[in-house]
């Protein structure tokens, strides 16, 4: 199987969902920001306090080539941002998690760890910071999707199958 990549805004359960899907089926799931903190040995955080956005973009590409290189059979979760690397389509099929900016806003202010949610997201600050970068982002997140799931209030059971389902139709054919 080819690897499965997770893409979308900040929040919209990106890891949760990987996580699942690994539960269910028995495949790895790995998370993009947690491999550029295991590398760095820092947090996401101090990376984008200490070094800036470019660097870490640039941790983000570094992370791409090696997955493409040395990743398959696998779900990948990626932070919000990860996207942009140039070489998307070769790590995996690509599958967006859509959401309205409302919902994802609420699903990250209203959870238990809201706190500590927002803490350690530099990109995730007031409402209309974070709504300015979702809406230039929803067209780039479309373009760069092989296939796209609809997130809001479906249970995670739910969307692991749904994601599962399209991901294979998409791999059939093509
Ligand atoms: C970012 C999203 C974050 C993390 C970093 C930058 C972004 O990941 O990679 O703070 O540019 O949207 P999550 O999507 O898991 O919050």
């Amino acid at each position: 199987m080819k690897n499965i990549v997770l893409i979308g805004f900040m929040g919209v359960g990106k890891g949760t969902l990987a996580r699942a899907m690994a539960g269910k089926t028995d495949i790895y799931a790995i998370d993009t920001d947690d491999l550029i903190e295991s590398l760095t040995n820092k947090k996401i955080k101090k990376i984008f306090k200490k070094k800036g956005e470019a660097y870490f973009r640039a941790l983000e590409q570094k992370t791409a080539d090696w997955l493409a290189k040395n990743v398959q059979n696998s779900i990948i979760s990626t932070g919000g941002g990860f996207y942009k690397v140039k070489n998307l389509k070769d790590i995996g099929t690509v599958v967006y998690l859509q959401a309205d900016f409302d919902w994802i806003y609420d699903r990250i202010t209203k959870s238990k760890n809201a706190k500590k949610k927002i803490k350690k997201r530099p990109l995730f600050k007031s409402y209309e910071d974070a709504k300015r970068l979702y809406e230039s982002r929803v067209p780039e997140y479309e373009k760069a999707a092989d296939v796209i799931v609809n997130v809001e209030n479906k249970s995670t059971e739910e969307l692991v199958e749904e994601v599962l389902e399209k991901v294979k139709a998409s791999q059939s054919s093509s």
